[in-house]
């Protein structure tokens, strides 16, 4: 059987997709959470109910980070003061704390400084791959996080995290394969990876989902992981779910319905409890 990924999460998944940067307003809700994910591609603030329905979404692209390291520290910090000032207007409310993350075996710290820099308390932090193993309330498995500079990886047995790991593998690695064999530049590359012919493109990338296939196998090796749930915007290329399970064959792979907001969303819905 195939295995499935849970419908409410997807359908928050989908909802995200119909409201992100979408800033008309709503109506002010009775409770909400914030979270903001910090990311070498993009920064995403989500703003959820207290039953985790997506209410606002705000997606700004940004180099601001590199290999999991805040390099443009202002750059992060007024993005993530446009984001919130975008979501507190959508909603009429005033945002004064965020769950947030960081990359695993990174130093956390940055993260919480960008977020206090931005005027907010951070009110939990977690690594990213592990923020959905809770929305997932995984038993055992693993999550893999395929974003734009880095993998995250966290393994989890009996309800527990019990190893987590970061590599510096991602989207962009796609895109520099894509440009150095079109002979592009990164950003036309990067448009082609996005909007071109996925068939053509694959043929030319397969190489790199099969490498990051195996850097995920070391990591799980003899760590008794039989499913392991993919996330991140990497994951969204028509067809990585079909080479990942020629490459970790016997493993059951599970995708969401759209990988880019998985994780930002469990940032969100993460309770410190
Ligand atoms: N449809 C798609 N096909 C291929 N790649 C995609 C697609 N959509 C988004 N991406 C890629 O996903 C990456 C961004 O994903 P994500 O937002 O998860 O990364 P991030 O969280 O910013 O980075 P990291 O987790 O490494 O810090 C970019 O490299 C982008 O090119
Ligand atoms: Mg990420």
């Amino acid at each position: 059987m195939m295995p499935v990924f849970p419908d409410i999460i997807n359908d928050h998944l989908k909802a995200i997709e119909r409201i992100v940067n979408n800033d008309e307003t709503a109506p002010v809700p009775k409770g909400f959470q914030v979270g903001i994910d910090l990311g070498t591609a993009d920064i995403v603030l989500i703003v959820t109910d207290t039953n985790g329905r997506p209410l606002a979404a705000f997606l700004e692209w940004a180099e601001v980070v590199r290999d999991g390291i805040v390099l443009d520290y202002w750059g992060a910090v007024e993005i993530v003061k446009r984001l919130v000032t975008k979501a507190e207007q959508k909603l009429n409310i005033k945002i004064e704390s965020a769950v947030t993350s960081y990359p695993p075996g990174t130093d956390s710290r940055t993260s919480k400084n960008v977020l206090i820099a931005a005027g907010l308390q951070v009110e939990a932090i977690i690594d990213e791959p592990s923020s959905v193993a809770h929305l997932l309330q995984i038993e055992n498995g693993a999550v893999v996080d395929i974003g734009g500079g880095t993998t995250g990886i966290s393994v989890v047995q009996d309800k527990k995290i019990v190893y987590t790991a970061d590599e510096a593998t991602g989207g962009r690695h796609i895109t520099l394969t894509l440009a150095g064999n079109r002979k592009i530049s990164y950003e036309h590359a990067e448009e082609l990876k996005l909007n071109g012919p996925a068939d053509e493109i694959r043929a030319v990338i397969s190489p790199v989902f099969q490498k990051m296939s195996d850097i995920v196998q070391s990591h799980i090796k003899g760590r008794n992981v039989k499913k392991i749930y993919f996330t991140g915007g990497t994951c969204c290329f028509p067809g990585a779910d079909r080479i990942f399970k020629e490459e970790l064959d016997g493993m059951e792979i599970i995708l969401p319905y759209h990988p880019l907001y998985l994780t930002p969303l469990a940032i969100a819905s993460y309770n410190k409890g």
